[in-house]
């Protein structure tokens, strides 16, 4: 699913930048451009990755 309309980013690819090494929203946001528009998706976006980074 799209998380991110601006930058075409899926949860797939938020969850793939933390298997990769991502370590903070911060890396994840560098590393696929997600949030760095309108900044709509940022919550959403960011609750799957610090799911992601609990679950490594
Ligand atoms: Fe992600 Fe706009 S929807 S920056």
């Amino acid at each position: 699913m799209f998380v991110c309309m601006c930058k075409k980013v899926t949860d797939g690819q938020l969850k793939q930048a933390v298997a990769l090494g991502a370590s903070s929203w911060e890396d994840v946001s560098r590393m696929t451009r997600c949030s760095t528009q309108c900044g709509k998706c940022t919550c959403l976006a960011q609750e799957i990755v610090d799911e992601a980074l609990l679950d490594r």
